[in-house]
């Protein structure tokens, strides 16, 4: 969804320029979210008095991507670059459209009337903004855009017009605000009535800060206030006025803060967090009973590295290829390769409740919902439990059943899907036991589940995932082996999948390896239209998945089927026209698999297969073969999806798309 990204230095000097390089660098980083505009808010003016600069706000917006917002911010012939300011607030935001077309008016910052007197950036959507509108437009509110966040620009701006007192804090009034808000929202204000001063807000859209400062800070917890009288009293925090202070807001993406600062502090939902004269308050809108919660600065494990593209020509590329590691990193401290055990640190408290369960519930959206499609024969086999795998969305469109003694997983690189989000929350309600497979420290998943695994498979930053879903599958086949750890009879095949873990990352490499017989390969197909891939078992999930890689970076229309279905109707499409891709591999389908060849072969289907290194007879009967080097059954989709992931890369690339940043699509879709 969209990006959103804010800098305030105070105390620390930067020119306009300085300024202007920070946030359009913030938002590149952010651009994965959303890119189909962009925009910024600064203090205007050209003398070097800030205060009276900040009395104007200048907002630069276009429609595209944040390169064509830094080229219209270059062209600005009336703004002094080398001013400098003292203390200034910044505002950015790159959109992906959910009300209203991509055009300047419809970009972000929104603004509360002609004098930009008020602007804000948002993420999230707005359910109720025709109401606000509606009754805004009574109050004599002129609306210029076709967006639900230009109802809060306004809303904040009427609050402050019928204000009781003259001296009502900015955090107040976005409280105010924020509680006539429905709908999910990360929200930064600026308004030239309270210069210098930040204010974030969150509800159900993550929302955290980056904290630099000069100087040592004197406490590592933030204490929560609450409005209540006192409030003034204990406003000051972790720092006081002689401290230099620089904030950095952003949606949950560390890349664009990390540059800044590794440390940072999240904010929770209905947090209001306030920077005015360089300190920092948090306090929260609806205070429960025994609620006295403390956010701490945390501190990021990352490098500025991880999100590099290096010698890469895509973060996607990057991604595939990181592969051998990135499965590692999940197994890494987990999988003792010598003694045959797994542990799983997340889950230890919770094991023995999880092993009397009713069932398994695994819950994702796209492509981490194709990592419970592919694990969910190996848990059923070594949980010996029923396992559902459901789509987020769907799973609550059925209001479906859900009892006490289930267990549900939620699986979601981001941790801040919508759909997934709500599942756990319904699941929650009705007292299940929650997990999250996720690959984001701190994300909405991963705080709100009961335990939970973190796959470790370091920043994912191209749109397609790829690396994710290696590790979300190499999480879930984890999870199956510490589930029957002590079950004498599944000692055996525990022993084997182990082992078929150890040799993995060799196994990747080698299929790697094959990255320029598949770029020929996309030489052939690329001007076609459509693409079908068919396979069973273990490997239909590879079949939904490959299509899904291929649809949402190539355009082309794409379609994972079940080859047990194949004679059910999608054998309707084969001629010898039709790119056929199947998927055969010798597990306890592959006789089956080899009388769907036939069927598609007898229609004149030439179907191109992948299929195991040394299976000369399914290459007879195949127009072209990527032969994958052999492991055990259940991991074996691992190796079968990655020449998939590297054909919809070079298809992608010769049609000429941008491979991280499809259109349509963004990183993480965090409305419902
Ligand atoms: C496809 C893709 C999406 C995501 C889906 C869920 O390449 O990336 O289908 O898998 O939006 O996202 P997460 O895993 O962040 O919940």
């Amino acid at each position: 969804m969209c990006g959103i990204f804010a800098y305030l230095n105070y105390h620390v000097p930067k020119t306009r320029r300085d300024i202007l390089e920070i946030l359009i660098k913030g938002l590149r980083r952010l651009e994965y979210r959303g890119y189909d505009s962009a925009g910024v808010g600064i203090d205007g003016g050209n003398n070097k008095e800030w205060e009276s600069n900040a009395k104007s706000i200048q907002l630069i917006k276009q429609r595209g991507k944040v390169k064509v917002l830094d080229e219209e911010v270059n062209k600005q012939q009336d703004l002094d670059l080398d001013i400098e300011f003292d203390v200034h607030l910044g505002i950015a935001h790159t959109r992906w459209a959910t009300h209203g077309e991509p055009s300047p008016v419809n970009s972000h910052p929104h603004r509360s009337d002609k004098n930009n007197e008020f602007i804000v950036i948002h993420n999230g959507i707005i359910t109720n903004y025709k109401d606000l509108k509606k009754f805004l437009e009574s109050k004599g509110y002129e609306f210029e855009s076709e967006t639900d966040t230009e109802s809060i620009a306004k809303l904040v701006k009427y609050m402050y017009d019928n204000r009781e007192n003259d001296d009502i804090s900015f955090a107040t009034l976005v409280e105010r605000v924020t509680q006539q808000l429905e709908g999910a929202f990360a929200l930064v204000f600026k308004s030239v009535h309270y210069p210098g001063e930040a204010v974030g807000t969150r509800r159900g859209s993550p929302l955290l800060m980056g904290v630099r400062s000069d100087h040592k800070l004197s406490a590592d917890h933030i204490p929560v206030l609450y409005r209540c009288s006192i409030i003034a009293l204990i406003h000051i925090l972790f720092t006081c006025m002689s401290i230099c202070l620089c904030l950095c807001f952003y949606y949950v993406a560390y890349s664009a803060v990390i540059e800044h600062t590794n440390r940072v502090i999240f904010l929770e939902d209905d947090d209001v967090a306030a920077v005015s004269e360089g300190r920092l308050s948090i306090h929260r809108i609806k205070r429960t009973v025994g609620d006295y919660p403390a956010r701490a600065i945390q501190t990021l494990q990352m490098e500025l590295q991880q999100i590099m593209k290096g010698n890469y020509s895509s973060f996607m590329q990057k991604e595939i290829f990181e592969q051998p590691e990135s499965v590692v990193n999940t197994m890494r401290g987990r999988v003792n390769f010598d003694n045959n055990t797994v542990t799983l640190g997340g889950l230890k408290d919770h094991i023995k409740e999880i092993q009397r369960c009713r069932r398994l519930i695994l819950i994702a959206c796209g492509t981490s919902f194709h990592a419970g499609v592919a694990t969910r024969q190996v848990l059923e086999e070594l949980t010996e439990l029923p396992v559902m795998v459901e789509l987020a969305s769907d799973f609550l469109d059925r209001n479906t059943p859900v009892f006490r003694d289930d267990v549900c997983f939620f699986i979601s690189q981001s941790g801040e899907t919508a759909d997934t989000l709500m599942a756990l929350r319904y699941c929650k309600e009705r007292g299940a036991l929650t997990v999250g497979i996720t690959n984001t420290v701190g994300s909405s998943i991963s705080r709100e589940t009961d335990c939970g695994v973190h796959i470790n498979a370091g920043p994912e930053v191209g749109v397609a995932s790829t690396k994710a879903y290696t590790s979300q599958f190499v999480a879930l086949v984890m999870f199956a082996l510490l589930m029957c750890d002590d079950r004498i009879s599944m000692q055996p095949r525990r022993r084997e999948v182990i082992q078929g873990l150890r040799v993995l990352p060799d196994l990747i490499k080698d299929v790697l390896n094959l990255d320029d017989e598949i770029k020929v390969l996309a030489e052939e197909l690329y001007q076609q239209k459509s693409v079908l891939i068919m396979g069973r078992g273990y490997h239909y999930a590879t079949c939904l998945e490959g299509a899904l890689k291929i649809k949402e970076i190539t355009y082309m229309h794409s379609e994972g089927i079940l080859a047990g279905e194949l004679k059910h109707g999608p054998l309707a499409l084969v001629d010898k026209l039709m790119p056929v891709i199947m998927i055969i591999m010798r597990d306890h389908t592959y006789i089956k698999c080899q009388n769907a060849l036939q069927q598609v072969v007898a229609r004149q289907g030439r179907p191109i297969v992948i299929c195991d290194k040394d299976d000369y007879e399914t290459a007879k009967n195949s127009s072209r073969t990527i032969r994958v080097p052999h492991c055990v059954d259940c991991l074996q989709g691992i190796l079968s999806v990655i020449p998939l992931q590297l054909l919809s890369f070079h298809l992608a690339v010769l049609r000429g798309y941008d491979v991280d940043c499809p259109r349509n699509l963004a990183k993480s879709v965090t409305v419902e």
